[in-house]
């Protein structure tokens, strides 16, 4: 998601282009929209898994990340150790070898299928760079979308241990602590992708923003480890490794680096005619973690041995992370389909 496009617009805009037919566009639940428990209860069985004629993803000729990725984070605000170790085995999984299927690294071969204008693909390698502190928040406790940016900006020019820059194969992940309010946060946010301007940071470096909404809203951003107070009946399920706001970052954080890959300047893989609120691969495919997934159902999950609900495996550890769209089958996939 790019930060000026809320789903509102972004269900506006494919709407008005796809002739108000109902399009395929990711889900959350929202607060500012109406939702029917009883449909929620039944899922919404019109739509599998975004599948649609009408979505047309197409490729405007900018770059995508095609040279190994190199993920450098910056961990803005309080985080303890156990939170980032499940974060960075997340973004290590990305490419591992030998998890057990399904796997991250599976999911991540749906992205691998887009190409640039060379046909080169997206890289397969994805890897965990350099780390910053912002232990003691360098720009308070509430950042807007622009403010972002001096993080990333206090971050290379740090005069101890200063992140590398890495325009061509480098992405820039800002985490913020559950006591961070970045704008729109939780309205119709929970993280977002873009590059950064060369006349605040110096540079132009592709970079997303996720917040850890444990204690903001939880039932939006860590749906469905966490359901929201209006919507009476829903249950949660047991997140897989025992940090709902972490556990919920996940997909987010999966969703926006997939999307950094393949439309890193906003200018290469997205569907919808305006590029200022272009649809992009994730945001086809949000809240769809399994088979069957479109509207307000999750789709088939996992459950395991200990209760907890997860959709595909890490190097040790289990994630639920959503699906992405696959623009040579035309609907969302990954790697725990149940007809592979
Ligand atoms: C919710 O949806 C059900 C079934 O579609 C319908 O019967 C019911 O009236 C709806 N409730 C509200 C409050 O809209
Ligand atoms: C890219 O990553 C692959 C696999 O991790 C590695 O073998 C290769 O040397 C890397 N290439 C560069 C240019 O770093
Ligand atoms: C590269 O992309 C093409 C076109 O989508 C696809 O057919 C091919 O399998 C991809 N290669 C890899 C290694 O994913």
């Amino acid at each position: 998601m790019l930060p000026g496009s809320a789903p509102v617009l972004l269900a506006l805009t494919v709407a008005s282009l796809f002739h108000s037919i109902t399009p395929a566009i990711g889900w959350r639940p929202w607060p500012h929209h109406k939702i029917n428990a009883s449909d929620l209860a039944l899922g919404d069985s019109k739509k599998y898994e975004g599948s649609s004629e009408f979505v047309h993803m197409k490729y405007h000729m900018g770059p995508v990340l095609t040279a190994n990725i190199t993920v450098h984070t910056i961990w803005y605000g309080a985080w303890k150790n156990p939170q980032k170790r499940i974060l960075r085995e997340f973004i290590n999984s990305i490419s591992a070898v030998d998890s057990k299927r399904p796997s991250v690294a599976g999911w991540w071969k749906t992205v691998q299928l887009y190409t640039d204008q060379t046909g080169a693909n997206i890289s397969r390698a994805v890897r965990l760079g350099e780390e910053k502190n912002d232990r003691f928040y360098s720009h308070g406790k509430t950042l807007t979308r622009l403010s972002i940016q001096s993080v990333i900006k206090s971050a290379v020019t740090a005069s101890t241990r200063p992140l590398p820059i890495n325009p061509k194969s480098g992405l820039y992940l800002v985490l913020t602590s559950d006591d961070v309010y970045v704008q729109d946060f939780c309205q119709n946010v929970c993280g977002f992708h873009y590059f950064t301007f060369p006349s605040i940071v110096g540079y132009t470096l592709p970079y997303a923003w996720v917040g850890n909404s444990a204690k903001l809203c939880p039932g939006v951003c860590a749906y469905p480890f966490a359901v929201p107070d209006y919507i009476p009946g829903l249950k949660p399920v047991r997140s897989p490794n025992g940090d709902i706001g972490v556990d919920g970052m996940i997909s987010v954080i999966g969703h926006e680096i997939a999307e950094l890959a393949t439309n890193p300047l906003v200018n290469a893989w997205y569907a919808g005619g305006d590029p200022v609120f272009p649809v992009e691969i994730a945001d086809l495919c949000e809240g769809i973690y399994g088979t069957g997934g479109g509207g307000s159902y999750t789709g088939q999950m996992m459950d395991g041995a200990d209760g907890a609900t997860y959709n595909m495996n890490g190097i040790r550890r289990r994630f639920l992370l959503q699906w992405v769209w696959n623009h040579v089958l035309n609907y969302c996939t990954g790697p725990n389909a149940l007809d592979q």
